[in-house]
């Protein structure tokens, strides 16, 4: 997979993908992250990539022009599947966002500024508009190392483990179980007996159990009316 993260703050970037699972993911070939300055892409001497709004108002609008010249320049070199915005009125992120993403073989993301990008770009450019939720943060940079943290850790080969993805929180629309490691007894806190029992279907049953309680307890807006 290849990302294309078109950026104003390209340093609020860098450092999500110099450590852990997205480090080793690229140099495993299994990701490439290219970031763009939107700055390169401006043609005037003052470097201005936004402007006062048309009809007046507070807040500054990301102008189309650099936005049209990045994006129609990485077009130019390859297909791209989906060219996200990261806004907080896009849809909300959600794991199977991420899923269907991490299938994908070219990503371009714009990341906001300011008052946002001008319609323009969102009305001719943009496929799919991302929210991590609803918060206004001070720009997409910090959203869109979010969403590529999502998608990339989905990539087969990335996790050392290959189920493991599977086993995560939201992946069935249930949170996942508690977990223990050893000891099997610290202060005198017990793990659960079954988890070393050795009768793996009964853990798998426990295990489902937990979820179940889980979900029901902290997120029951997760469930169907029926499960609760
Ligand atoms: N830019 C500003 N706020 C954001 C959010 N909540 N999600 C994605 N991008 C954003």
């Amino acid at each position: 997979m290849r990302i294309d993260i078109i950026t104003v703050v390209p340093d609020l970037l860098r450092s999500p993908f110099e450590a852990s699972i997205l480090k080793r993911a690229i140099e495993k070939g299994l990701v490439e992250i290219h970031l763009h300055n939107l700055r390169d892409y401006v043609t005037d001497n003052y470097k201005q990539i936004d402007d006062y709004q048309f009809g007046g108002g507070a807040g500054m609008v990301m102008m189309v022009e650099p936005i049209d010249k990045c994006i129609t320049k990485l077009k130019s070199e390859r297909d791209y599947d989906e060219v996200i915005y990261m806004t907080p009125d896009g849809e909300r992120l959600e794991q199977k966002t991420a899923n269907q993403l991490s299938l994908q073989k070219n990503l371009i993301i714009l990341c906001g500024h300011y008052k946002g990008v001008d319609q323009r770009v969102r009305d001719h450019f943009i496929t799919r508009e991302i929210s991590i939720g609803d918060y206004v943060l001070s720009g997409g940079e910090l959203g869109a190392a979010v969403l590529c943290d999502a998608v990339i850790r989905l990539i087969p080969g990335v996790l050392g483990n290959e189920t493991s993805a599977l086993t995560d929180s939201f992946q069935d629309d249930l949170l996942a179980p508690p977990v223990y490691t050893r000891p099997a007894e610290y202060k005198g806190w017990k793990v659960p007996e079954i988890l070393i029992s050795g009768n793996f279907p009964k853990i798998e049953q426990w295990r489902e159990e937990q979820a179940w309680e889980r979900t029901k307890k902290l997120r029951p807006d997760l469930l169907d009316e029926s499960e609760k």
